[in-house]
């Protein structure tokens, strides 16, 4: 069970729920087990997505499902699931848990949309932007939410906070997209190319379909209902990457990132801010 922590990851979320915090008081009794729940909530939802994305590598490491078995691997995200709410219970504040129930409540109804646009490659930003809001975006938004609640901090600042994480989420997945066209498998830690060749199109590739070179030659690849080959994939893969959709992708992302480093200016300075807004360039310039 410990070997998904052992392997280490960015910690992003467990990061924001302290920074903001940082911002009014900060009491670690109380922090502590807040940046535990929301990690731990993250690392359940990565292995239960392992079992559905199929994928074999995490943090460098087999996946849980990959090492253990399908059904293991259910047990063991369930498992983390239980184990945020108990830390969530333990910050004495039931706010904590309603605002992670929550998040988990969205990430999942954004799973169950997810799977029914599978194989379909016609993705719109009108479907597109919520579903990367859902499983991403959410629980940044909550970190933040629960560091600011429990900081003590004014309902204004909390919201900012709160939008702040939202915005970040949403450049932090569109990020993570374009490492999935762009980036390495040593890198990255996860393989790459994973998300076209488990039927799921994301904005690099729906800004390549925009070039009509692109798109004439993405097209045949891209019937809606078929599933790619793992040849076919690399063929995306190699049209994407030749594209300016990976670039115009991150574009976008800056833009949130620098809409998300506006929500923090009404908050004022301090060196936990300041973090935060270094945090907005992090996101989009990470190579992991
Ligand atoms: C991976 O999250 C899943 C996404 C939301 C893209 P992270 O990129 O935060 O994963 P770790 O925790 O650093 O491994
Ligand atoms: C993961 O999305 C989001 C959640 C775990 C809810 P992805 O499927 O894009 O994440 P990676 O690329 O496997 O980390
Ligand atoms: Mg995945
Ligand atoms: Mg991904």
């Amino acid at each position: 069970m410990a070997d998904l922590f052992a392997a280490g990851g960015k910690r992003i979320r467990p990061a924001l729920v302290l920074l903001a915090a940082k911002i009014g008081t900060y009491d670690l009794d109380l922090l502590s087990p807040a940046a535990m729940a929301v990690e731990l909530t993250h690392a359940a939802t990565l292995v239960h997505d392992d079992v559905i994305d199929r994928a074999t590598v995490r943090r460098g490491r087999p996946t849980v499902a990959a090492r253990l078995g399908d059904e293991p691997a259910i047990v063991v995200g369930d498992y983390y699931f239980a184990k945020a709410y108990e830390q969530a219970a333990n910050t004495q504040a039931p706010e904590v848990v309603t605002i992670l129930a929550d998040a988990v409540m969205k990430i999942c109804a954004g799973e169950v949309r997810q799977q029914a646009i599978r194989h379909q490659y016609q993705a719109t930003l009108d479907e597109y932007m919520p579903r990367i809001e859902a499983k991403t975006a959410t629980l940044l938004a909550a970190s933040c939410d629960i560091g600011a609640l429990l900081g003590g901090l004014a309902a204004a600042p909390r919201a900012h906070l709160r939008d702040y994480g939202r915005l970040l989420g949403l450049a932090f997945q569109i990020a993570d997209d374009v490492l999935d066209y762009t980036g390495t498998e040593d890198e990255v830690g996860k393989p790459i190319g994973h998300d076209i060749a488990e039927g799921f199109a994301t904005l690099p590739l729906m800004l390549a379909m925009e070039e009509a070179s692109i798109a004439g030659r993405l097209s045949p690849l891209l019937r809606s209902g078929h599933e790619l080959s793992a040849v076919e994939a690399e063929q995306v893969v190699a049209l994407v990457r030749s594209s300016q959709g990976p670039q115009r992708a991150i574009e976008r992302a800056r833009s949130l990132a620098s809409d998300a480093r506006h929500e923090l200016e009404t908050i004022g300075g301090g060196e936990a801010v300041q973090t935060l807004s270094a945090l907005t360039d992090y996101v989009v310039s990470r190579k992991l």
